[in-house]
């Protein structure tokens, strides 16, 4: 068992393309993603990619904390795509998203790599994402929600985006403890956010 020590913004690490990872049954790897899951409940985050620990490999570990697969705004459009609410971690060997539509959600996100921060993101509201487990084995799965963002936002880190890059406006990136306690500031920032990257479309 080991925790890893987490790269922040302005590390190098974080802004450069991983490696795709040749073998996914390589022992190392498997270590790899020991210490990352040790690294991850340690800092209480939600999901880890592998250059978060200064190994510029494609390994994403995430999970979706239960009650947060499907958290939906009044009015969305129906999906009745199966987007099961999981609070097991899948570990993610050379992932790659593809989106099912057009569709585009602003939501707030955090990141172990920028702390103490929250910002108002944009991201696919509807993904189909694939990827090898540890055995070499390849998995499928549909997300929305919550769901679509995590895996998104986790396998940025693979390309070296971190998510104030994928920002409508940077004015909605601030502190967390500030934000939090400003919930009718943040809800109207959310919709600033929305109407903005609606007229970036
Ligand atoms: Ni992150």
């Amino acid at each position: 068992m080991a925790i890893l020590k987490i790269a922040r913004m302005g590390h190098p690490v974080l802004h450069g393309v991983a490696e795709k990872v040749d073998d996914p049954t390589d022992p190392e790897i498997a270590v790899l993603v020991e210490d990352m899951i040790d690294t991850l409940e340690d800092a209480r985050g939600i999901g880890l990619a592998a250059p978060q620990v200064h190994v510029p490999k494609r390994v994403v570990i995430f999970f979706v904390p239960l009650g947060r697969g499907r958290v939906q705004d009044e009015g969305e459009s129906d999906y009745d795509e199966e987007d099961e609410s999981m609070e097991e971690l899948t570990v993610m060997i050379n992932p790659e998203i593809e989106p099912i539509d057009d569709a585009v959600e602003v939501d707030w996100e955090a990141c172990l790599s920028v702390p103490d921060l929250m910002g108002a993101v944009s991201r696919h509201a509807r993904i189909r994402y694939r990827w090898s487990d540890l055995h070499g084995e390849s998995h499928e799965r549909n997300a929305s929600g919550f769901h679509a963002r995590a895996v998104q936002h986790e396998c940025d880190h693979l390309d070296g985006m971190l998510y104030p890059m994928r920002m409508p406006d940077l004015k909605f990136l601030g502190f967390a403890q500030e934000t939090e306690q400003n919930l009718p500031m943040m809800r109207a920032g959310r919709q600033f956010a929305e109407s903005k990257s609606e007229d970036d479309s």
